[in-house]
């Protein structure tokens, strides 16, 4: 695929999960939506999925789309666990070659990764993105992937009615 045609494919892709998020405060259902519409969209895709953190230095997996994935991730292994550390995401041409990874599928070559922040910058989740093709992703998709991120970011946050609530004097 080429990087015009891989662009386009983004575009379509994050306009439709923008609409989905739109208004949507319920991280579940907006990280199922986004796993199912980035999934269909990247043939290059092998897993396409989430996981949350569960309490500090943890990592459960959520809402994903392909082969049984690992349940938990310290923080201390893996590429999920670097982009939680780092806070950072994380663009892996070759699996083997990268220190710790965690091989939930034999078959996995490549990965990308990116930290989902909520509103008050505190990491909610990784994105990962597995491929059986070696380099399968690049800067391209780290840019695109990070602002489907951003959009995912909004559905993290409290409820107007509740922050208004909390924030009420008395
Ligand atoms: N490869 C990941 C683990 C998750 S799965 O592949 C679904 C990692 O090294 O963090």
């Amino acid at each position: 695929m080429s990087p015009g045609d891989k662009d386009q494919i983004y575009r379509r892709t994050l306009g439709e999960l923008a609409a989905v998020l739109d208004g949507l405060a319920d991280p579940i259902a907006a990280m199922a939506s986004a796993a199912s519409l980035l999934h269909q969209a990247l043939p290059a895709a092998s897993w396409t999925g989430f996981y949350r953190v569960v309490e500090p230095g943890l990592l459960r997996v959520g809402p994903y789309q392909g082969p049984l994935g690992c349940l938990e991730i310290p923080f201390g292994r893996g590429v999920c666990g670097a982009t939680a550390r780092e806070r950072r995401s994380q663009v892996v041409p070759d699996v083997d070659a990268f220190p710790g990874h965690i091989a939930c599928d034999a078959l996995a070559r490549s990965e990308i990764t990116v930290p989902i922040f909520e509103p008050g910058g505190e990491l909610v989740a990784v994105l990962d993105i597995d491929s059986h093709q070696p380099a399968a992703f690049d800067e391209l998709d780290r840019e695109h992937l990070e602002t489907a991120a951003a959009l995912l970011a909004h559905a993290f946050a409290p409820p107007a009615s509740t922050a208004s609530t909390e924030s009420a004097p008395g």
